[in-house]
């Protein structure tokens, strides 16, 4: 082999190197168009995922209406946990006698006393309050709130105050 033959070789040779070279370069930029046209496929689980790890653990409520949200959920949150008033809460005392406690203080049933002075004679002289605080708590065979459980302390002392002002 002659020194010109090796020369023609090199020279071949180097054309197809670049030749090369270009095709890997025109290939990357191909490559990258496509990759932009294709855009993040990215599955909505993992994005889901993701957002609930970088989630915040609470809130933070700052300033003017930071404090009204802060004290929006508070009510909110008190307001599931409080337990429902019995009639909305009515303080009506004769309406809430009439539902609840006449069943019993009506009929005198289980020795309850009625709405006669001579059933009360005994009992007035230890004051409202104490009587009150037995209706809330319950005495001998009468159940505490009269069984009502959701009547408010206030509601059982507006009946006992309208069983108290019907006496004769
Ligand atoms: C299940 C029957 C029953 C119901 C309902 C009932 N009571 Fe009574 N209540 C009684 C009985 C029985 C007594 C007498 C208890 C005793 O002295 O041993 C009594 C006693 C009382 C007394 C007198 C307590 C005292 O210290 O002497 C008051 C006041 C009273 N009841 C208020 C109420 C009110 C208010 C309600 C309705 C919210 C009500 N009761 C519902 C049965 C009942």
């Amino acid at each position: 082999m002659s020194e010109q033959d090796d020369q023609i070789f090199l020279k071949r040779f180097s054309l197809v190197i670049v030749a090369l070279a270009i095709f890997a370069v025109i290939i990357i930029f191909v490559a990258l168009q496509f990759h932009r046209q294709l855009g993040q496929h990215e599955s909505p689980t993992r994005t889901q995922q993701v957002a609930e790890r970088i989630a915040p653990v609470a809130g933070v409520y700052a300033g003017e209406t930071g404090r009204a949200a802060a004290m929006a959920a508070a009510e909110a949150a008190q307001a599931d946990e409080a337990p429902q008033v019995a009639f909305d809460g009515s303080l009506d005392g004769e309406m809430i006698y009439n539902n609840v406690c006449a069943a019993c203080h009506n009929s005198g049933a289980a020795g309850a006393p009625m709405l006669v002075a001579s059933d009360w004679t005994d009992r007035m002289p230890q004051g409202e309050d104490t009587l009150v605080q037995h209706a809330i708590d319950g005495i001998g065979t009468m159940p505490a709130k009269g069984g009502r459980m959701d009547l408010s302390d206030e509601q059982v002392r507006a009946s006992v105050e309208y069983m108290l002002a019907e006496i004769e």
